[in-house]
């Protein structure tokens, strides 16, 4: 049985630009890559400044960021690099907005990500306005994904939306059908966002998502390493995704929901607790590594 084509772009989803390398050499090319503060304060040489007392200033963080995704910006194809704001769940549009624009500044081929909040879409509406590239981030409802839709509808380059497929698994939803439902939703709209599949955890979830021909992957270089290792398969006609969780129970699958994409951004339901939680995450990431440096 013929194997499937890949059309989907691949994303390294991480803070080191060695990892990025060593991916591109060894299937040639990478597309784009994505970070977040958590995986940014994984990068070995902040853990290595930290272990060796160095005490990061935010204006240091904010500088390491910046080092780090200059690194990576060459390495990668068209896809760009996504660089994630830094907010919490108090941080304004504007704020947010502010360092998208100093962000976006950094590397010619920057994506800004924002959460996909209320304050995060009215930043990413204000970006693309003045042509910022944005990676609308911590998507887990296609309700919020139509409200990217809306908000972005002036993108000149195509926005992408980031639906968090591991993080619904881990809770037993079956992350794939929100993949599949808003590929589906889309469909009758005018293809301006392009769906960036996050948080995946396995190869399964990587080859289902090049058999539903997802626009992009962002993919840790552990799944990639093990794609890689068994000779980069492609999924053939009888693929058959399972989704099961670490048990092997069947995951609770999510019901497509018929959403008017034609509706003001601010008619659809943003919120959503993996959302809230995802912020707060990322915000004590961010934080632990001041902490840890400073209590050094
Ligand atoms: C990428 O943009 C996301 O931040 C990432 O895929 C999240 O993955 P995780 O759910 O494994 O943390």
């Amino acid at each position: 049985m013929a194997s499937k084509i890949r059309t989907t772009k691949i994303l390294v989803d991480g803070g080191d630009p060695e990892e990025t390398r060593r991916i591109s050499s060894l299937i040639g090319c990478v597309d784009g890559q994505t970070t977040n503060p958590s995986l940014v304060a994984k990068n070995p040489e902040i853990q290595r400044r930290i272990a060796s007392g160095h005490k990061f200033s935010l204006e240091e963080q904010n500088d390491e960021y910046k080092r780090i995704v200059q690194d990576i910006s060459p390495l990668v194809g068209d896809a760009g690099v996504s660089i994630e704001v830094f907010a919490d769940l108090s941080t304004t549009a504007e704020q947010m907005l502010a360092q998208g624009e100093d962000m976006f500044s950094w590397i010619p081929n920057a994506y800004i990500k924002y959460p996909c909040t209320y304050e995060g879409l009215r930043a990413a509406k204000m970006s693309v306005e003045q042509g910022i590239r944005v990676n609308i981030t911590l998507c887990f409802s296609q309700s919020q994904a139509a409200g990217v839709y809306a908000a972005t509808q002036s993108s000149k380059a195509p926005a992408y939306v980031s639906p968090f497929i591991g993080r619904l698994d881990d809770r037993g939803e079956n992350g794939m059908d929100l993949i599949k439902n808003i590929q589906r939703m889309y469909k009758d709209g005018d293809g301006h966002v392009h769906v960036l599949a996050a948080s995946i955890r396995s190869l399964d979830q990587l080859l289902a998502c090049f058999a539903l021909g997802v626009e992009l992957v962002t993919v840790p270089t552990k799944v990639l390493e093990a794609w890689i290792a068994k000779g980069q398969p492609m999924p053939d006609q009888n693929f058959v995704y399972r989704g099961v969780d670490a048990a092997g129970k069947p995951l609770k699958p999510i019901l497509y929901e018929e959403i008017n994409l034609n509706k003001p951004w601010t008619s659809f339901n943003l919120r959503h607790d993996l959302t809230t939680k995802g912020i707060q995450k990322f915000v004590a990431d961010f934080e632990g590594t001041l902490q840890q440096a400073q209590s050094a």
